[in-house]
């Protein structure tokens, strides 16, 4: 069964619609309530969403170790995110996040980094609803083909381990996001909490391996978002970076000031990059309460719109990350709610159809368009100074000293005998490494 009208030669369904328009128009005055929520579903049937970020992968490892044999996505009602729901929110691509803990952070965050894209890879090539996507093409054609496309972004720094060829590597599977950071600095940029002491350094939001990671990932064709940074860091980001950035789930920071929100200063700021600020639905930064409702949420989108303009906006729900959200609105299927509103706020079919899927596709064609013009670049090679990341998990490169290897041992295992075997064991490799 067909979702969504597909873009290409349904001159017949126009018409239908411009139809449906009419008679909708005329019939407002009686039912005006009705009449919205058929226009929030017509509008989004024709423009669906492509949201910026979602949570479900945290949510699998958390609740089932990542073992898809145990559940069904078709339904699965302890998380927000289903096939079904996202089909009744008319959700047509979700950029899903890879986020691990900042716990992990110089220690295992490269390996559960790559768990976390293994199951989002199943999920979106097991299940015939989702389509893995990795351009702007794909992303168009998912469309065409009634599938939900999925991208696959990083959600903070940390899982790169301050390594580029590791970046790279990720972008090979399929990445093609990723924050700078998440609640924790990296040793090359700065968060917007301070819950981990980690890396604090004053006047260094975005260090010169920092700057070589936007570079990178400018060259790459890799879309760099600035949720959970700090204001000075998404600052000098948005000196620095060559392509349109984007705030994947982040909200109006003068409508209420969590400092994962966005202050009017760097809205002009992303204006002018050309970037996107995708707006994230979690009560905490809507209300700045713990109560909220669509009005709070919508107040966002009437400031963002109010100060850099429908062409800057775009959704990102943030599901199954956040953990309370606003009456109405509490998970993938609740999308045409919020649409619904606006358009009683008599936002426009064409800023809304923009603010759905139009903006994330221009960014993201952007960001390729760099890409191309940067192809003549290799690969970088620019590494971050010892000192700066300096930890026990991290291998130091060198041969190996037979005081280092026996210092291993238990000290039963000292005899002068095996002293000796380990003489020669150590003559042997460093003849190897020779
Ligand atoms: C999940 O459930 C749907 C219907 O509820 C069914 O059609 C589908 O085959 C199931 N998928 C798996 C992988 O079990
Ligand atoms: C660094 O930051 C501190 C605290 O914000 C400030 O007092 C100091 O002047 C800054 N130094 C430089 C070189 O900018
Ligand atoms: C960004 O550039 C402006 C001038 O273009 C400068 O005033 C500002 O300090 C820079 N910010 C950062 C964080 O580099
Ligand atoms: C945020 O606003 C509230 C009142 O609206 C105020 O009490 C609080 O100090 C503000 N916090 C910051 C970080 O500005
Ligand atoms: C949302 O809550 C506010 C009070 O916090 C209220 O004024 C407003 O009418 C509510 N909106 C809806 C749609 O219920
Ligand atoms: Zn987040």
């Amino acid at each position: 069964m067909s979702y969504w009208k597909t873009s290409a030669g349904a001159s017949c369904s126009l018409c239908v619609h411009s139809l449906r328009a009419l008679l909708a128009f005329s019939l407002c005055c009686f039912i005006s309530g009705n009449s919205e929520r058929d226009r929030a579903h017509d509008l989004l049937s024709r423009y669906p969403l492509i949201d910026g970020h979602n949570d479900l992968a945290l949510r699998l490892r958390i609740h089932y170790n990542n073992q898809l044999s145990k559940i069904n996505l078709t339904q699965l009602t302890r998380v927000a995110t289903d096939i079904s729901r996202l089909r009744a929110g008319h959700v047509q691509a979700q950029m899903f996040s890879v986020y691990v803990l900042c716990g992990a952070q110089h220690m295992d965050a490269v390996r559960l980094t790559l768990e976390q894209i293994d199951v989002i890879r199943r999920i979106c090539t097991e299940y015939p609803d989702f389509e893995l996507v990795t351009s702007t093409q794909e992303l168009r054609d998912s469309l065409t083909r009634d599938k939900i496309a999925c991208l696959i972004g990083i959600e903070g720094g940390h899982s790169i381990d301050s390594s580029l060829p590791a970046l790279r590597m990720f972008y090979q599977l399929g990445v093609r996001s990723m924050s700078l950071t998440h609640s924790c600095n990296t040793p090359w940029a700065e968060s917007s909490t301070n819950y981990y002491k980690v890396f604090v350094r004053p006047n260094n939001s975005l260090t010169t391996f920092g700057k070589a990671v936007v570079d990178e990932m400018n060259r790459l064709g890799m879309i760099v978002d600035l949720s959970h940074t700090s204001f000075e860091t998404a600052s000098a980001v948005l000196n620095h970076s060559k392509a349109p950035v984007i705030f994947s789930h982040s909200s109006s920071y003068k409508i209420c000031n969590n400092s994962r929100n966005v202050p009017d200063w760097l809205l002009h700021k992303l204006k002018v990059n050309r970037g996107l600020i995708m707006v994230n639905f979690y009560t905490p930064f809507i209300s700045c309460q713990n109560e909220a409702n669509v009005s709070h949420l919508a107040d966002h989108f009437d400031h963002i719109k109010a100060v850099i303009g429908a062409k800057s906006i775009g959704i990102g729900g943030d599901f199954d990350g956040g953990i309370r959200f606003p009456v109405g609105l509490e998970d993938v299927s609740k999308y045409p709610v919020i649409i619904q509103e606006l358009l009683k706020r008599k936002w426009t079919e064409e800023e809304l159809a923009d603010v759905l899927r139009n903006n994330f596709l221009r960014v993201f064609d952007e960001v390729e368009k760099v890409r191309n013009e940067l192809s003549w670049k290799k690969p970088s090679e620019e590494e971050i100074p010892q000192t700066e990341v300096a930890n026990k998990c991290r291998m130091e490169l060198k041969q190996p000293i037979l005081r280092e290897l026996l210092s291993n041992q238990s000290p039963s295992l000292k005899s002068k005998g095996q002293n000796l075997l380990f003489l020669a064991l150590a003559l042997l490799f460093n003849s190897f490494l020779d």
